[in-house]
Parts: structure tokens; C-alpha cells; sequence
């Protein structure tokens, strides 16, 4: 029987004592025609295989460079060498495939993130993507092994719905229509009974709704999959296409709501810390090289495990939107008119209000809760003071919003007043009012932006580096 290549997670792990291994991976560099640094996606580690230039044809030899894949058998015996502490004496040596020099454009020097975007389909094979996706796929498993230990569904919401859960109409339209030739009605609209699903019809921007017909079931219930917002911002917190993860619970009021969300984020940071060590050491090396090269004023005060832990140790500041705004408006930094967007209240609070009230006044993060009612959706149940509603958004820093979410408006009547004003069909939307026919509850719920939190924990500044496959304006390669 052949050998199996084993895993370099797993020969890492082993004692070396000089016993037979087998191992493919890809070259990251080869030294001196003598010391081949391999990886395999494993672990972020490389094993170092020892060459002896006299035991293999130069034709081979010559063959391996940075990007070649291999297979190698060998002794693995203890490293002497600084930087590893096992490596592999190869006895064979096989090219599975070969990498040019001259074409391949990943070479072992510093790549700016920039051009690394460029080439997304290579860029998992550095250290820097290949960190930030494990970590990714680490945090997608700690969501559903939190929320399945905390006794939630899981529901599948439907990506294609004609319905626009925020409001915001920032939609794709999916449609088979044949765009050279659109059918129009007498009276020269779009004829949409043409359509595949004879109405108009779209990507989801949320899977809330849907998850608030099932919580009236199973009480508890979350969704985790990709949304999509035609935004055009090119920021470095939006995508075009994210996952979001929207918890959504019966009989639950908006402290509750609240307690879960700061509940599920600590435990998220913790996961990651705990199973992903090598990972965050790295990505923290990273951060702060990045962070040299930035004007002393716009850098991090802290080390990216240092602002984990603190996260994870600190309660979360909780106010309402009014008291923000007080603090804002009465803020050295307002009063010397640093802020781009001026303070007032009913605005929506920019992205520097935010990171000024996370970073400047708290230090830590932060949940705003009852915004005025004009600048959040028709869904959030409504405070007796008319103006406000029980919206809740959660601010971390370096990343401003990371939550949204509310406690819903249960009453029936509130509600179809609510539509009316704001223009949106109870004719259309009868499904959702069924669920305040027929059995109401008080119920909350929030949302996660995934990539977010990924950024977050990862430390990188731009979403982009976050996703595999980023789709943004004018952008949707690969
Ligand atoms: O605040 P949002 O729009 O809330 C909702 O969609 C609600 N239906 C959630 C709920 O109550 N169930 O979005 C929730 C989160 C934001 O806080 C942000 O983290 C993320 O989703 N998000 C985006 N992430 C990346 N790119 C975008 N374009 C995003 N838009 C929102
Ligand atoms: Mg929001």
C-alpha cells in the first residue's frame, strides 16, 4: 500500500525521531538550493524540507520554485536551524506541478493588500488570507455551535423574495426578462407578469422577516447566509454582497436583546482566540507594521489581542440615542468643529459620530438604543414619546456598526399605521401581518454583519480583505 501524505498541522505535532513522512504541498521559497519552505493550508506554519543538492538530479532541482507543488518523502528529524523545530531530510522528491518564476505573481516579498485584491484567485495562498479565512471559517462554526447550544432553529430564509425587508431599496432585481426586449402593459410600464415569477422580483437585503415568521413557532430562530445591497458606497465597511446572521426570539424585550447580542459577541471573540493562537499572533504582527506606516493620530491604541480580550472583559456602554447626541454635541471635538457631518438630533449618526462616542468618550464598545422612528424601518416597535423607537445598534471600535437590530413592534394597529405612513403595502405584506393576527408576542431580533466581525477580529481595515471574493462597485471578478 502507498503512504498518505500526512497534514503539516499534524507532522508538526508529532515527535521527530527520524520515522518516514510523507507530505505535498506548495512551495512557498527554496534557499540556497538546499532548504525548501513547504506549505500545504494546514496550519499557517511552513515545514522545512532538507534538500541534499547530491542525492537528486539538477534537472529537478531546477524546477522548484516558489509556487511549485510537491510531494516529498522523508526523515523528519528535529531542526537544529532557528525558526522551526522539525524538519524533513528528503529521500524523494516529486514536481506534481510546475510554477514559472517569470509568470507567477506572488513571490516571497511584501505584496501590498492593493495588488493582492487584484489577484484574488492567488491570494489565499499567502499567510495574511490564509490567516483571515481561517479565522472566518472558524467564526462561521462558532455561530452555529453558539446559537445550537442556546436551543435556536436554524432557518433557511430565501435569497430571491419580492419582498424589501428594510425598505431601503437598495435592491437587485432578478428577472428573466430579455432586457433587449422588455413586454410593456397598454399603458407602457414593465409587464412583469412576463416575468419568471410574474411580479417584480429581487436578491434579499435581509432574512429578517422570514425569520420573524418562524420564531412565532419555534420561539427562538436564527439564519445565517449572504445578503445583498446595491449600495453604491465604496467604503471599507460595505459590500455588495455579506452574510449576515440575524437571531430572532419570542417573548424577548430589547434589554434582552441586547444582553444576547453582547452575550454571542464575547463568546465569538473568545472562540477565536481560543482556537486560533497562531493566527491572531500573526495578524496582531501584521496590524501593527500596518499601523507604523499611519499618521501617529490615526493609529490603534492597542495590539489587536490586547483589543480582543478587552472586548471580551469589559461591559458594553449602554445609552439611548438622545444621550449620544448630548455627548456629541457637547464634545470638545464639535465645539472645535472636527466633525465633517454636523451634530443634531434626528440625524443618522455618521461613521465618525460613531467611532468618536467607541473610541474617544467610552474606549469601549458601545449600544445605542431608541433612535428617532423617521430614520430606522417601519418594523421597530414605537416608544410612547411618538419620536423614538426600540432600535438597537451595536458600535466596536475601529469598525463602527456591527449590530442592528430592534424589538418589533407587536400591536397590530401600531403597525398598519406605521405602513401607511411610510408607504408600504399591508395588501403585500398580509403574511407578515398575520403574525399580529394571529397569536402576537413582544419579539426582538438583530443582525450581524459577518464580515464585520471578521474584520474586527482580524484586524484587517478594509472588508474587502475579509470575504474571498468581494463584490463592490464596478467590481465582481473572479
Ligand atoms: O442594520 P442592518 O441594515 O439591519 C438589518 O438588516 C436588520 N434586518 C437586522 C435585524 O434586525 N434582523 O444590517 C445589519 C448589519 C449591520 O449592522 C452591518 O454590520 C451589516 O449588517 N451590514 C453590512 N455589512 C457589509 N456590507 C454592507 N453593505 C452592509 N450593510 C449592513
Ligand atoms: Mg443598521
Amino acid at each position: 500500500m502507498t503512504m498518505k501524505p500526512i497534514l503539516i498541522k499534524n507532522i508538526l505535532q508529532l515527535t521527530p525521531q527520524s520515522q518516514t513522512v510523507k507530505v505535498s504541498g506548495w512551495v512557498r521559497t527554496f534557499r540556497n538550493n538546499q532548504f525548501i519552505s513547504l506549505n500545504d493550508g494546514s496550519t499557517i506554519k511552513n515545514l522545512q524540507i532538507v534538500v541534499d543538492f547530491q542525492n537528486f538530479p539538477e534537472e529537478l532541482l531546477k524546477k522548484i520554485h516558489t509556487g511549485t507543488s510537491i510531494t516529498v518523502t522523508g526523515k523528519l528529524v528535529p531542526s537544529l536551524g532557528k525558526g522551526q523545530t522539525h524538519e524533513v531530510v528528503a529521500e524523494a522528491l516529486d514536481i506534481i506541478g510546475e510554477c514559472s518564476p517569470e509568470e507567477y505573481p506572488l513571490q516571497p516579498k511584501k505584496h501590498s493588500l492593493e495588488f493582492l485584491r487584484e489577484i484574488a484567485h492567488l491570494r489565499m495562498r499567502t499567510t495574511t488570507f490564509q490567516s483571515v479565512f481561517k479565522v472566518r471559517s472558524g467564526l462561521a462554526f462558532a455561530i452555529h455551535q453558539y446559537f445550537q447550544q442556546h436551543g435556536f432553529v436554524y432557518i433557511h430564509s430565501p435569497i430571491i423574495t419580492a419582498s424589501d425587508a428594510e425598505g431601503a431599496g437598495e435592491l437587485f432585481q432578478v428577472t428573466t426578462l430579455n432586457l433587449n426586449n422588455i413586454p410593456k402593459t397598454e399603458t407602457g410600464e414593465v409587464d412583469f407578469s412576463e416575468d419568471f415569477f410574474g411580479k417584480p422580483a429581487n436578491l434579499t437585503v435581509s432574512g429578517q422577516l422570514e425569520a420573524e415568521l418562524a420564531a412565532m413557532a419555534f420561539s427562538k430562530v436564527y439564519t445565517f447566509g449572504p445578503t445583498f445591497r446595491a449600495e453604491n458606497s465604496n467604503t471599507p465597511r460595505h459590500l455588495a454582497e455579506f452574510w449576515m446572521i440575524e437571531p430572532e426570539m419570542a417573548f424577548y424585550e430589547l434589554p434582552d436583546n441586547m444582553d444576547l447580542a453582547e452575550d454571542m459577541l464575547k463568546y465569538l471573540i473568545q472562540y477565536a482566540f481560543n482556537n486560533f493562537p497562531d493566527e491572531l499572533e500573526f495578524l496582531q504582527q501584521r496590524q501593527s507594521e500596518e499601523e507604523k506606516q499611519k499618521p501617529q493620530n490615526e493609529r490603534s491604541s492597542m495590539p489587536l489581542l490586547e483589543k480582543l480580550n478587552f472586548c471580551i472583559k469589559e461591559s458594553f456602554e449602554r445609552l439611548t440615542y438622545t444621550q449620544a447626541i448630548d455627548i456629541l454635541e457637547n464634545s470638545s471635538y464639535n465645539k472645535k468643529k472636527k466633525f465633517q457631518f454636523p451634530v443634531q438630533w434626528g440625524m443618522d449618526l455618521q461613521t465618525e459620530h460613531e467611532r468618536y462616542l467607541v473610541e474617544k468618550e467610552f474606549n469601549k464598545p458601545v449600544i445605542l438604543t431608541d433612535y428617532p422612528k423617521a430614520i430606522k424601518a417601519f418594523y421597530m416597535r414605537q416608544n410612547d414619546d411618538d419620536k423614538t423607537v426600540r432600535a438597537m445598534d451595536i458600535l466596536f471600535p475601529g469598525i463602527g456598526e456591527i449590530i442592528g437590530g430592534s424589538q418589533r413592534e407587536e400591536r397590530l394597529d401600531k403597525l398598519e399605521q406605521r405602513m401607511k405612513e411610510m408607504r408600504i403595502s399591508a395588501k403585500d405584506m398580509y403574511w407578515y401581518l398575520d403574525t399580529r393576527r394571529f397569536g402576537t408576542v413582544p419579539h426582538s431580533g438583530f443582525g450581524l454583519g459577518f464580515e464585520r466581525l471578521v474584520q474586527f477580529v482580524t484586524g484587517m481595515s478594509n472588508i474587502r480583505d475579509v470575504i474571498p471574493f468581494p463584490r463592490t462597485p464596478k467590481n465582481c471578478e473572479f
